[in-house]
């Protein structure tokens, strides 16, 4: 069995989860099922990022311990994550001891070769956001933003981390990999940022301006900065297990440059480890444009959609609508549309007859097929290509084109049901027309059960529901699951099955 480790980020708990991050799960949920369903041995690991200045304040203005606020803002990203379905053999916090304990050794081990230095930092400072500002802050007349409050220039003494000499590595490294990071423009653009030269990085923050952070394990009196911590949680997570390097860390485009395509490989080299095997980059989701975030306020809280919808029709407009790398529009209209057109009109109708005439003219259970005249044939043949051309655009990513294919295919066989009209068929009393009738309900469920079989990966509970309702236990060949045949020959199907109801009305407002 081969082994295949997936990250996503680990998510910032200063605030409650929002559409974009359900995305990165869902996503990396739908590689690693499908990893699964393909016979690899996956570990899909997920998790929070939980130290840092953003968490502090956060906790501050709730006034309460920051550990405590970690501990009930944490616990709703695991609760989404459940609610989610999400498949996550791990779930790590950034304030467990076994993830401190290796970012300590780590940064002993740095320090101990040399790799890790202290120098003087001069630099602009917002005592209101409590950060140092870059000259690319300021405004085009040279002032500093209204939002920095007052601006000094002070000096502090930190630890820095030899990122610079490790650039013509890098640059190196990504030239003779050409695939480390998917898709595989924003390589290019790595390279581009690369062109300049890098500064080494600041690894510490004072505690008298940082107190929630990992202790430097050689001078107590700094915290370690966040994003130093936090990458390392896809190493801490396995340091044990053996299965470093990962197959895939899955990230959003704003955490590839710098944090994931220059400090990720360049510490895991530091560190005598190989980089990740990828880097798999997703766009945004987006609300008119603008990216969807707790601090723009335009965050669509995913438990909402879960509640009213399911699970999977949320988990299938993620995957459907969004081609992997690229941004995305959310509107309710457009999930309203999908969930309308593909999930209540497609696939839920088709289940529907399928097990109504199946009950009304099968006496409830599949018949074998009999004949193959063209309807049939064409069906057939629509599978095989639906079929084949649908792995490799799993493997490539491309799952919303997979899906794509796969709903073609559960428009088709609605097609078929027309065509062959089984309520005409049942009204003959002809043989001719009765193997066309018996055959007709075979290839119907059959062919549902194909089709229902590829989506697993994106929507499993419809799946099992769709096999459970045609009284049918799919072996655990998933592959071989998907050739066409007659496992269902004398299976016992079910009265009905509601899988996608028309939403409510919301009441009118009193
Ligand atoms: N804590 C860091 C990541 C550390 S990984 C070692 C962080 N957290 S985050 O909460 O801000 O973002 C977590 C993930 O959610 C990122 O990959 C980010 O790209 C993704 N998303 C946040 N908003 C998003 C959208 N509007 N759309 C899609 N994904 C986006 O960054």
């Amino acid at each position: 069995m081969k082994s295949f480790y997936i990250t996503t980020a680990i998510d910032y708990v200063n605030g409650s989860p929002h559409l974009g991050h359900a995305y990165e799960k869902v996503l990396t949920d739908v590689i690693a099922r499908f990893r699964r369903l393909m016979g690899d041995k996956v570990h899909f690991l997920t998790g929070v990022d939980e130290h840092g200045q953003k968490v502090q304040q956060s906790a501050r203005k709730r006034g309460i311990p920051p550990q405590q606020f970690c501990n009930e803002v944490s616990q709703e990203f695991r609760n989404l994550c459940t609610r989610l379905n999400i498949s996550n053999d791990d779930f790590i916090r950034t304030t467990e001891p076994r993830h401190k304990s290796v970012v300590r050794d780590a940064l002993q081990k740095l320090f101990d070769r040399g790799e890790i230095y202290r120098a003087d930092y001069k630099g602009f400072y917002s005592t209101r956001q409590e950060q140092f500002l870059q000259e690319k802050d300021r405004l085009p007349n040279g002032a500093w933003p209204e939002i920095f409050g007052e601006v000094t220039e002070i000096t502090e003494s930190n630890y820095f981390f030899k990122l610079k000499a490790y650039q013509p590595w890098l640059i190196e490294f990504l030239q003779q990999n050409e695939n480390f990071i998917f898709p595989r423009y924003r390589q290019k653009q790595v390279l581009e940022f690369l062109k300049e030269p890098l500064n080494d990085l600041c690894i510490s923050r004072p505690r008298e301006r940082l107190e929630w952070g990992i202790a430097l394990p050689f001078d107590e009196n700094y915290v370690t900065y966040v994003w130093f911590d936090a990458l390392l949680n896809y190493y801490s997570a396995v340091a044990d297990k053996g299965l470093w390097p990962a197959d895939f860390n899955v990230i959003g485009k704003d955490i590839l440059v710098p944090p994931h395509a220059v400090y990720w490989p360049i510490m895991l080299k530091a560190m005598g480890l190989p980089p990740p095997k990828s880097l798999l980059v997703h766009g945004w989701w987006l609300q008119s444009g603008q990216k969807m975030s707790k601090s723009s306020g335009n965050a669509v809280n995913p438990l909402d959609l879960i509640d009213q919808f399911g699970a999977d029709a949320f988990r299938y407009f993620l995957i459907r609508e969004m081609n992997v790398g690229q941004d995305s529009e959310f509107t309710l209209e457009l999930f309203l549309s999908r969930y309308n057109s593909d999930l209540a009109n497609d696939l839920g109708n088709l289940v529907n007859r399928t097990l109504n005439m199946t009950n009304r003219f099968g006496g409830g259970v599949v018949p074998a097929a009999e004949i193959v005249e063209d309807p049939e044939r064409e069906l057939h043949e629509l599978w095989e290509k639906t079929r084949t051309e649908a792995l490799p655009l799993c493997e490539g990513m491309q799952f919303h084109s997979a899906l794509d294919r796969a709903f073609t295919f559960i428009k088709a066989i609605n097609a078929y049901i027309e065509k062959r009209a089984p309520w005409k068929l049942g009204k003959s009393t002809e043989a001719a027309d009765q193997a066309r009738l018996r055959t007709s309900l075979a290839t119907m469920a059959e062919s549902l059960r194909l089709g229902s079989t590829l989506i697993q990966m994106v929507m499993p509970t419809t799946t099992q529901k769709i096999h459970a309702a045609l009284g049918y236990t799919p072996g655990s060949g998933w592959a071989d699951e998907l050739v066409w045949g007659s496992r269902l020959t004398g299976c016992k199907v079910e009265a009905g099955l509601v899988l996608f109801p028309r939403p409510q009305p919301a009441a009118p407002k009193a």
